[in-house]
């Protein structure tokens, strides 16, 4: 296959976690890894793409020259950074694992015990990144989202597809062995938004990265 199927098209991608700040030493994080947001931005790169992956807090290596990465921890920074990159942008796949609640409160200081007694966070939602990127997409502007579900994941993919205005969503379910989080493997159906569906085989994430890729690089055309 050519090398160049996404030449000069400009991709952002966000990737891994998000933190959100509890104190100067706690926060709310999940299990994500960035592993499939980090091995779409090398397939994207790879393809000729300009690359801007803006990752959350991971240890792992972006190595193509054509990826510019900007770190980020909170879904606020992550937000902020999707949307002054998006308008420059050819498309986005919005891979990241975003908290959708942060604390409420800004502390400056540890929290202490101070009794053994119960303790209670108050928690305020995050922006929906996917969905205000999905509010500026232009008429050219290609748009991907993922979808991580336990139940039911057909339906839910399709409601965030259309309440996003994606043009196709990545869908994995917890239900099935070597998918989602922390794993080398994945196992997607890729729906997009004229109904049309496609379930691939368990794949490594560098394998289902091309897939992805692969159906983006028809939409850019
Ligand atoms: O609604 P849910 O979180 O399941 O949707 C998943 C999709 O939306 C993923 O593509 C994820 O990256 C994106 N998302 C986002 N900002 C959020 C929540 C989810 O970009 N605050």
């Amino acid at each position: 296959a050519s090398q160049t199927r996404l030449e000069k098209k400009k991709i952002v991608i966000t990737a891994g976690p998000t933190y959100e700040k509890i104190d100067p030493v706690r926060f709310i994080g999940n299990y994500s890894s960035g592993k499939m947001g980090f091995a779409l931005a090398e397939a994207c790169a790879e393809q000729g793409a300009e690359v801007t992956l803006i990752a959350g807090p991971v240890s792992l290596a972006a190595v193509h020259p054509n990826i510019k990465r900007i770190d980020v921890e909170s879904a606020e920074e992550m937000y902020q950074a999707a949307m002054t990159a998006f308008p420059q942008a050819d498309a986005g796949i919005l891979c990241a694992a975003v908290a959708d609640y942060r604390p409420g409160e800004q502390v400056s200081e540890k929290i202490k015990r101070e009794t053994k007694g119960e303790m209670t966070l108050r928690l305020v939602p995050n922006k929906d990144i996917a969905a205000s990127l999905g509010m500026i997409k232009r008429e050219n502007q290609v748009l991907v989202g993922f979808a991580l579900e336990t139940n039911d994941e057909t339906a839910h993919a399709e409601g965030k597809l259309k309440r996003k205005n994606l043009d196709f969503i990545v869908l994995n379910s917890l239900r099935d062995a070597g998918a989602g989080f922390r794993c080398d493997t994945n196992k997607i159906t890729i729906i997009d938004k004229e109904g049309g569906t496609i379930a691939y085989p368990l794949k490594s994430k560098q394998g289902v990265a091309v897939d992805i890729v692969n159906k983006l690089a028809t939409l850019l055309k």
